[in-house]
């Protein structure tokens, strides 16, 4: 009888950890605590200070989803791991790789600058000036005025004007003019701004009928209609409405704003989970080449940095509680759908399936870091 009472309450014991264990789990920042911590033990080498897996730009993404993480979880933990790799990118190479990755590195370090401003100034002043350095290389490299009337052209011997390119020379602009306060960046805003809305759905631009941003120009500066892939509308999205902030002109929130609505209504929206979906993810496929896995992490992060803003100025915008939800739903797929339970690792299709079947590398593994770390933000 005793024994059975102690095995009773044994059990009791038991269900109530688990679901006090569970409780906890629910609670977005836990959620992306857990999924930083798997980062950071499996993905990263701390002998080296990399990602050995990723590659130079995703690596640098990833910095800016650990960095990310901090400043939504004011967790610090992993402050000397960031100046590790510091130490170890491959800063001379990616000087003379595509000004896309040169923009990556730049907007990472502006990030990880921000964070450590007032509790590590030294750190925070050498982030900032390896951001300013990669900036200036890509933006005098690539401004091409030579074709198309301006713009960014992708790389140093390629001359394709594609979206990511110059979003990223928009927001990360105006993310260093507002830090610095220099006019020099929002200038440099303001020129890639009006290159980039010349035109504005037409056939000459890059935005297409239905709102989305389609990979970039031909030769002839028409839209060329390749993939709409979801960073095409992410990345833009903090430009905008840092252009909205600081200039208080409405055209940049309502730009912003039409863009994310375009996204929600899109097939960039998976209908069984509401979050992000990428042509490539489906599992049937498994087609998603290691820079297209990252691709929806850098889209939601660019949502969250807007929301961020938006919050933080008071503003009005009229469809913000279906922009809260979308972020919900992308949190709440990785973590019941795309995450493995037994390694915690977050596979590239958030609908989730077979494990054994899907994509499941250091880029996967951060675009659904950037989803959880969205939704803890809220
Ligand atoms: C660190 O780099 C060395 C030299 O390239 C390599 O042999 C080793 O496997 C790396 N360690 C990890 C954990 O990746």
């Amino acid at each position: 009888m005793k024994a059975v009472l102690f095995a009773s309450l044994l059990v009791l014991y038991t269900s109530v950890l688990c679901f006090s264990q569970r409780r906890i789990m629910d609670q977005p920042n836990e959620r992306a605590r857990a999924a930083a911590h798997v980062l950071q033990t499996q993905y990263f080498s701390d002998e080296n200070g990399t990602y050995p897996r990723a590659i130079d730009w995703t690596s640098a993404v990833t910095l800016e989803a650990v960095i990310h993480y901090m400043a939504v979880t004011k967790d610090l933990s992993y402050i000397s791991q960031v100046d590790h790799f510091y130490s170890s990118q491959a800063a001379a190479s990616l000087e003379h790789q595509q000004f896309d990755d040169m923009y990556w590195v730049s907007n990472s370090w502006l990030e990880a600058a921000k964070l450590l401003k007032f509790i590590r100034p030294d750190l925070s002043e050498k982030y900032l000036q390896r951001s300013r350095h990669f900036f200036s290389l890509a933006f005098t490299g690539g401004w091409d005025p030579s074709t198309c009337g301006g713009g960014q052209r992708w790389g140093p011997r390629n001359h394709y004007k594609n979206a990511i390119t110059n979003e990223l020379s928009i927001s990360t602009a105006m993310n260093i003019f507002e830090y610095t306060n220099e006019p020099y960046y929002f200038d440099v805003a303001k020129l890639g701004v009006d290159w980039f809305l010349r035109d504005y759905k037409t056939d000459k631009s890059m935005f297409n009928q239905d709102g989305l941003i389609n990979d970039g120009l031909t030769d002839q500066c028409t839209n060329n209609k390749q993939t709409t892939w979801t960073y095409n509308q992410g990345v833009i999205l903090s430009g905008f409405t840092r252009l909205f902030k600081h200039t208080k002109d409405a055209k940049y929130l309502t730009l912003a704003t039409d863009l994310l609505d375009s996204i929600l209504k899109s097939y960039l929206i998976d209908p069984e989970t509401n979050s992000l979906v990428e042509v490539c993810d489906p599992a049937t496929r498994i087609a998603c080449n290691q820079d297209q896995q990252i691709f929806k992490g850098i889209t939601i992060r660019h949502v969250s940095y807007m929301l961020d803003i938006i919050r933080d100025t008071k503003t009005q915008v009229a469809n913000i509680d279906s922009y809260i939800k979308f972020v919900k739903a992308g949190a709440e797929a990785v973590w019941t759908r795309a995450r493995d339970p037994s390694s915690g690792k977050i596979a590239n299709y958030w609908r989730g399936g077979d494990f054994s079947r899907l994509q499941m590398t250091t880029e996967t593994h951060v675009a659904g870091l950037e989803a959880l770390v969205a939704a803890a933000s809220l």
